[in-house]
C-alpha cells in the first residue's frame, strides 16, 4: 500500500472509532500559489458528519463543508498532488506524512491531543419558532414540521423577527408578566409574524399578550381568525379595515412589516398617537417619495437613472421617517434585519419611546435640510402628524 493510501486510512479510521483531532497539509508544490495551507477539521452540520477544509490562501481562508464521503475525493488529489506534507492528529498517535520527489514516508509518534475536540461547530441554529401547529396551518411546515420546500426565506424572515423583538423587549419594561402587551400589527397579511409574536410573547415569555391584525383583505382576515381560533390563540384576533381609519388606543408594541408605500407612515401615525412604547416597521415600496422628487440640477446625474432614483427615494423616505419619529419623542435605530439573498426588503426601523424628548426642532430642521437637498416637495409622514 502506498503511503498516501495509508495516511488516508489512518484519516478513515480516526473519524469511524472518533479519534480525529485535525489534518493539516502544508508545504504547497506550487510555492509561488494562493494557497498555502489546507486545515481538515469534523463538524456536525444539521446533525451529520462534515468535514470541514479551511483552505488557508495567502490573504483570505476559505470554508468548504463536505460529507465525509466527498471529503475523501477532495482531499486524495490534495494529498497526492498538492501538498508535500499532511499532519494528521488523532487522539491515539500523531502521522506525519512527507514526500519528496518520488519518495514518500509516513511516521507516527505519541499524540498530541489526549481529547477531541468539541464538535461544535455545528452551525444548526436553534430556532425560537419551530415546529408549531400554526406555522403548519399557514403552509410554512408540512405535517412533520419541516419547513416546506419554498417557504425556507419566510421561515427564516419569522425566526430573525422573533429575534429582533426579542432582545428589544428583553431589555424594556414591557419584560413584565404584571402588565398586559398590546400588539397592533398593521397590514397583517397572511399572520406569520402576527401568530410567530404571539406565541413568542404569550406562550414563551408569557407575558398577557393580546395582538391584533389590521388587514384591508377579507380573505386573510377569514382565514387567520380561523386559524388563531383552531389554535387556542384566544387574545389574537384580525380586523378587517384600512390602516389609516383603525381607531387605536393605548398600544405598547405597534408593528408594521412590509406594509405598501405610505401605509407605513399610516402605521407610524397611529404608533406615535398611541404612545407605543415600541414601533417596528420595515418598509416596502417607497413610491410617495420618488413621485415627489423635483428636479434638482445637483442629483441630476444621479436621479436620471431610474434605479438610482428609487434607491435615493428609499434612503431619503426612511430617514426622514425617522428623524420624524425622534422628533416625536423616539429613540431610533435604522438596520438590515435579514440577509438580502432571504428578501430585499430588509430594511427595519425601530423606534422606542424616550423617556425625555429634549430637542425635536432639532429633527424637524433635520428634516427640512434633507427635503431640500434631495428637491423633495414633501413627505406624507409630515402630513398625518401636522
Ligand atoms: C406585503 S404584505 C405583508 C404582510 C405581513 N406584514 C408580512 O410582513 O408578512 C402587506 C399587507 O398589507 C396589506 N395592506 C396594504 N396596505 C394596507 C392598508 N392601508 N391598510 C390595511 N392593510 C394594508 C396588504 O393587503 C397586504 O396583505
Amino acid at each position: 500500500m502506498s503511503k498516501e493510501a495509508e495516511l488516508l486510512t489512518e484519516f478513515q479510521s480516526s473519524i469511524d472509532n472518533d479519534s480525529f483531532v485535525r489534518l493539516t497539509l502544508s508545504k504547497p508544490v506550487d510555492s509561488a500559489g494562493t494557497l498555502k495551507k489546507v486545515i481538515i477539521s469534523l463538524a456536525f452540520i444539521k446533525r451529520e458528519a462534515h468535514l470541514s477544509f479551511v483552505y488557508r490562501h495567502k490573504t483570505n481562508d476559505v470554508t468548504k463543508n463536505f460529507k465525509i464521503k466527498e471529503a475523501f475525493n477532495s482531499l486524495k488529489p490534495l494529498i497526492e498532488n498538492d501538498f508535500q506534507i499532511a499532519n494528521l492528529f488523532t487522539v491515539k498517535a500523531d502521522f506525519q506524512y512527507e514526500r519528496n520527489g518520488s519518495k514518500s514516508r509516513l511516521r507516527s509518534t505519541k499524540p498530541s491531543f489526549k481529547t477531541t475536540p468539541s464538535r461544535g461547530h455545528d452551525k444548526e441554529k436553534k430556532h425560537l419558532i419551530q415546529d408549531t401547529e400554526y406555522l403548519k396551518q399557514l403552509g410554512v411546515l408540512d405535517k412533520n414540521g419541516r419547513v416546506l420546500k419554498d417557504k425556507g426565506d419566510k421561515f427564516k424572515q419569522i425566526n430573525k423577527f422573533v429575534e429582533v423583538i426579542e432582545s428589544l423587549i428583553k431589555n424594556s419594561e414591557l419584560n413584565t408578566t404584571d402588565k398586559p402587551v398590546k400588539v397592533v400589527d398593521m397590514g397583517s397579511g397572511k399572520g406569520y409574524l402576527t401568530f410567530a409574536l404571539y406565541d413568542y410573547l404569550s406562550t414563551q415569555l408569557k407575558l398577557p399578550t393580546t395582538i391584533t391584525g389590521v388587514e384591508v383583505r377579507q380573505d386573510l382576515i377569514d382565514k387567520c381568525n380561523r386559524i388563531a381560533k383552531a389554535v387556542n390563540f384566544e387574545n389574537l384576533d384580525f380586523q378587517l379595515g384600512y390602516i389609516a381609519d383603525f381607531s387605536l388606543d393605548k398600544t405598547n408594541i405597534l408593528i408594521a412589516l412590509h406594509a405598501c408605500d405610505t401605509a407605513t407612515d399610516d402605521a407610524i401615525a397611529k404608533g406615535m398617537a398611541a404612545e407605543a412604547e415600541l414601533i417596528i416597521c420595515a418598509p416596502c415600496c417607497h413610491k410617495q417619495v420618488r413621485k415627489s422628487m423635483l428636479v434638482n440640477d445637483e442629483l441630476d446625474s444621479v436621479l436620471q437613472h431610474g434605479i438610482l432614483k428609487e434607491r435615493q427615494a428609499e434612503i431619503v423616505t426612511d430617514a426622514i421617517r425617522a428623524l420624524i419619529m425622534e422628533a416625536n419623542g423616539y429613540k431610533t435605530k435604522v438596520f438590515e434585519f435579514i440577509s438580502t439573498e432571504h428578501t430585499g426588503k430588509n430594511l427595519m426601523i425601530v423606534g422606542e419611546k424616550k423617556k425625555q424628548n429634549p430637542n425635536p426642532q432639532q429633527y424637524l430642521g433635520e428634516v427640512e435640510k434633507l427635503k431640500s437637498q434631495f428637491g423633495i416637495s414633501h413627505h406624507y409622514l409630515e402630513s398625518l402628524i401636522s
